[in-house]
């Protein structure tokens, strides 16, 4: 597994789980050195235990030495990332097209090449020209990965479907061996040609990011029009050809895929000269729903927000991870910082790099410190530690509001408390 990321520590740990030789490479040495002493530098439920068992057993390695992995391996997954460039909706491949050269100068006989990092049409004809010279060598194919952070493990052990693409047959054997364990549990095995896979991947991401975006901007309709969303979201999803699953009104989508990935399909599509009109409008309804969520603070506050408090519940893009990328948060508490509003904020996950250097913005490593007499708390993340909060006990201060970015509580509770609350698609929201 080259890069030992969300994507390629926890698939190449699972591998090994399911009894696979695994090594897993990476170019950062903090990375390597903390997983050779078995701490895994993400954070993902049960991931920890898993990397122990795995590395004890001698099935799991880590290394900087990409010389010897890529030597030793037959299979090799390129697990990169694959951001957009900066102010672009384009691609960055360089990450992917530097480890095709590694794998390229290192590799002394036949190997599968496989891409696990998500990436735009035709980037598998790119790699088999840049091997072109040891050709022999090389089958490249596509196998994208659909697990989410958060319940990564699980979704490795139990994938709705395994995608396979590839323009040669014989492949499919041996990537149905590799991942016998899980198909004889039941899950799909899906074949199709290597173009087929890699949009296979960027189809279904911008079609969730399409579903939450469709449910956001009907939750706008239902705070002008008095009904509720969440009977929108179970009137609608209970149909089971649409499905509840991604129907939450909530913040604008973020984390490490759906923003960059609706943008990377567009990119792709504008080069076939496709235009593919209802994902552009999913990027730009998402950016909006940042500005008016953060406008909305000032409707509730008033327009003057000097040195009140605001404090954070969760700043991640969801809960169960430590992944800051893309958050709603890192859009809003810079600009309410910036309006002079001094911003706490507390994250199960721990503090954020991203958040340090803002002026007026501090992290609280608890609840309740991170609470303490805010004018405002913003529920921006749904960590099941938010769950049951009493606020009047720790709050302290006798005018406090509640913005409830995700519909965690309820109106009635929060009426009977006495607690000037706001939500988001329910009737009163604001
Ligand atoms: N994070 C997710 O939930 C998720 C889910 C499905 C698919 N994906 C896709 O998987 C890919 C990886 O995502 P991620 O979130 O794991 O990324 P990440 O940024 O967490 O990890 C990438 C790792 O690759 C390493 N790396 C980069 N170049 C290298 C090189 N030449 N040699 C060795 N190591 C190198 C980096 O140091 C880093 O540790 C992306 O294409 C992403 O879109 C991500």
């Amino acid at each position: 597994m080259i890069g030992t990321g969300y994507v390629g520590l926890v698939s190449g740990t699972c591998f090994a789980d399911i009894g696979h030789q695994v090594i897993c490479v990476d170019k950062d040495k903090r990375k390597i050195e903390k997983l050779n002493a078995s701490i895994s530098p993400i954070y993902e439920p049960g991931l920890d235990e898993l990397i122990k068992k795995n590395f004890i057993s001698k099935r799991l390695s880590f290394t900087t030495n990409i010389d010897k992995a890529i030597n030793t391996s037959d299979i090799i997954f390129i697990c990169v990332g694959t951001p957009a460039r900066k102010g672009s909706i384009k691609v960055d491949l360089s990450f992917v097209f530097k480890c095709t050269k590694e794998i390229f100068k290192y590799s002394k006989r036949k190997k599968i090449i496989v891409t696990k990092s998500t990436v735009p049409i035709g980037t598998g004809d790119v790699i088999e020209k840049l091997l072109k010279k040891k050709k022999k060598l090389f089958t490249v194919i596509s196998n994208p990965e659909f697990l989410r952070e958060g319940e990564a493990i699980r979704d490795f052990r139990y994938p709705d479907r395994i995608v396979i693409g590839s323009n040669e047959k014989k492949v499919f054997n041996i990537m149905r061996k590799l991942y016998s364990p899980l198909i004889n549990k039941g899950s799909k095995f899906f074949t199709t040609s290597r173009r087929g896979s890699e949009l296979i991947k960027y189809a279904s991401n911008a079609f969730l990011a399409t579903k939450i975006t469709f449910i956001n901007e009907l939750a706008n309709l239902c705070e002008k029009s008095g009904v509720n969303i969440e009977d929108i979201s179970l009137g609608m999803g209970s149909d089971s050809r649409i499905g509840g699953r991604f129907l939450r009104a909530g913040p604008a989508y973020g984390g490490s895929c759906f923003p960059k990935d609706t943008k990377g399909l567009v990119s792709a599509a504008d080069k076939f000269k496709i235009n593919l009109s209802v994902v552009k409008s999913v990027i730009k309804s998402n950016q909006n729903r940042v500005n008016l969520l953060t406008q909305r603070v000032h409707k509730i506050l008033g327009s003057n927000i000097k040195n009140k408090k605001i404090s954070f519940l969760g700043v991640t893009f969801k809960p169960n991870t430590d992944d800051m990328r893309d958050s709603t948060s890192l859009k809003m508490i810079p600009y309410l910082c910036k309006k002079g509003a001094k911003v706490n904020y507390y994250d199960p996950s721990g503090e954020k790099k991203e958040l340090r250097k803002i002026k007026n913005c501090n992290y609280r490593s608890n609840i309740k410190s991170n609470c303490n007499g805010a004018d405002l708390v913003v529920l921006l993340t749904e960590w099941d530690e938010f769950k049951s909060i009493d606020f009047k006990k720790i709050v302290k201060n006798s005018k406090f509001k509640v913005f409830d970015l995700r519909n965690l509580y309820s109106p009635a509770e929060m009426k009977k408390n006495k607690i000037k609350y706001y939500s988001v698609g329910r009737p009163n929201s604001i």
